[in-house]
């Protein structure tokens, strides 16, 4: 999983789910979600599931009679959040809710599994990312006084035919997942152990999705996944098999390029955006069928990690600097407009100054638009935890971090400087947070821009003339 759009920052809060029009159940859900859009999207497959065992969402904790904390464990920083926001709901538990069940989902339940229940003495269900259709089950155990884990992962299970609850959006934009797990073992990575193997989702229910989404006012989606171009459908199950599959599931097998084209065709008032993209699999055809399609948007989330080839290879990337820079010139060639946005990280096992100064030259060659940066946090039981020594030091790695930030918001600003006095379609996404005579909208590029109302509604197209802009915004009028 590399960053999925609109990255959540494990500082930040955790979103809570509100279910709009939702049937009045008599029991009440209260779910917080952490990390990658991934978990938000799965939240709300949790929501539809026991939205049908009768359970109405709430956004008040002491009301509730079941609390989940949807967990994340890329980062060490991201599962002390989740330690913390325990002792919370233990105090709220403790003084005016004794009887309420907490119940631990993804990322963190996988990799600690039982030992959840030794180790925070308030849980009463651990549940991994692929077993959330068991909740009602284990939801009855806990009933009659047991603690109840199920943390199997699986190599089929997509929640293809599960109805997602979209709360907490815009009704503009929405996520539609297509692939789960991932099977690149990128040796700082904990999502292959957390998340299992990759398998991709039936392309007619994606379509299906993206069509009632269209129907429904919604105008852009964004294709979801840990590793979007490596998506193989094939008829099912886990993507390693399909060396195995028959003649005939191989000639019908639809690859990320194929589904592309398929969902662009839905509406050309439909935008398709998607994430994440790996490097090492992103085809040539890819960028064919995005130059092919105007609704496809010119914007690709493409994490780099590193600017060195050296620790390219120490983290199992499967390219090299070489190939980086060429896929990023075939990218430009064949779409000049597209933005490119980055994850890198910082201080990784035995980085030296000479691969962090590689690393500040290729964001100077690639001038990306956007960047998702961090600080190397050892992840235990991964390759890189058992293999190599977490050797640079902290002071080091968050020095380089703070470097490759400024340079980021230095380029960030250049880059936007580059569009002020030209105009873009922008697709209204709501009002803007400062004013409400103001919406903000955006571009093709995923970059945001602000503008003043006029006569247009959310949801509408409208093209923008940019007058000026911050390293984040763009802001212009309606022309
Ligand atoms: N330490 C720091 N960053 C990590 N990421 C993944 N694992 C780690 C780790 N152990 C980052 C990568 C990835 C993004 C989602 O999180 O940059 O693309
Ligand atoms: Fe992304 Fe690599 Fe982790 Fe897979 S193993 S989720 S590709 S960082």
């Amino acid at each position: 999983m590399e960053t999925l759009v609109k990255k959540i920052d494990e500082k930040k809060q955790g979103n809570v789910l509100s279910l709009k029009n939702q049937k009045r159940g008599t029991k009440k859900l209260y779910i917080e979600s952490y990390g990658c859009q991934m978990n938000f999207s799965d939240s709300e497959i949790v929501a539809s599931i026991l939205n049908k065992e009768n359970y109405s969402t709430t956004k008040d904790i002491s009301e509730a009679d079941l609390v989940f904390v949807n967990t994340c464990s890329i980062r060490e920083k991201a599962e002390q959040t989740v330690r913390k926001r325990l002792k919370v709901y233990n105090s709220i538990k403790k003084s005016v809710n004794p009887d309420m069940v907490v119940g631990v989902l993804g990322c963190m339940a996988e990799r600690l599994k039982e030992k959840f229940l030794d180790e925070e003495k308030l849980v009463d269900l651990v549940v991994g990312p692929d077993a959330y259709r068991d909740l009602p089950n284990l939801i009855k155990e806990v009933e009659d006084g047991r603690k109840a884990v199920n943390v199997i992962l699986s190599k089929e299970e997509t929640y293809a035919d599960i109805k997602p609850v979209r709360m907490s959006g815009n009704g503009v934009t929405a996520f539609v997942s297509i692939t789960r797990g991932c099977d690149n073992m990128c040796t700082f990575c904990v999502v292959p152990y957390t998340r299992g193997r990759e398998r991709s989702r039936n392309p007619l229910s994606i379509l299906k999705e993206c069509q009632e989404l269209y129907n429904s006012g919604y105008r852009e989606v964004t294709l979801l996944g840990q590793n979007v171009d490596s998506y193989l459908w094939y008829g099912g199950g886990p993507k390693i098999r399909f060396k195995r599959a028959t003649k005939e599931q191989k000639e019908n097998a639809v690859n990320f390029a194929n589904l592309l084209r398929m969902v662009a065709k839905i509406n050309n008032k439909l935008r398709i955006r998607f994430s994440t993209s790996n490097p090492q699999d992103m085809t040539e055809d890819v960028i064919d069928a995005m130059s092919e399609n105007k609704n496809i948007c010119n914007y690709i989330h493409l994490p780099v990690q590193s600017g060195s080839t050296r620790i390219l290879e120490l983290m199992n990337r499967g390219y090299n600097r070489e190939e980086y820079i060429n896929l990023i010139d075939r990218i430009k060639n064949k779409i000049p407009d597209c933005a490119i946005s980055m994850d890198m990280i910082t201080g990784f096992c035995t980085e030296t100054e000479n691969d962090h100064k590689q690393t500040i030259e290729l964001m100077k060659y690639v001038k990306y638009d956007y960047g998702y940066m961090f600080k190397y946090s050892e992840r235990p039981n991964t390759a890189a935890a058992k293999k190599f020594d977490d050797d640079v030091a902290e002071e080091i790695k968050q020095r380089r971090l703070v470097e490759i930030i400024n340079l980021q918001q230095k380029q960030s600003l250049e880059n936007n400087k580059l569009r002020i006095g030209k105009t873009f379609e922008v697709l209204i996404e709501g009002y803007s947070k400062r004013s409400k005579q103001h919406f903000y909208g955006r571009t093709t590029h995923n970059t945001v821009v602000v503008f003043k109302k006029e006569n247009c509604k959310i949801g509408d197209y409208v093209n923008v003339k940019i007058s000026d802009c911050t390293a984040g915004t763009l802001k212009g009028q309606i022309v």
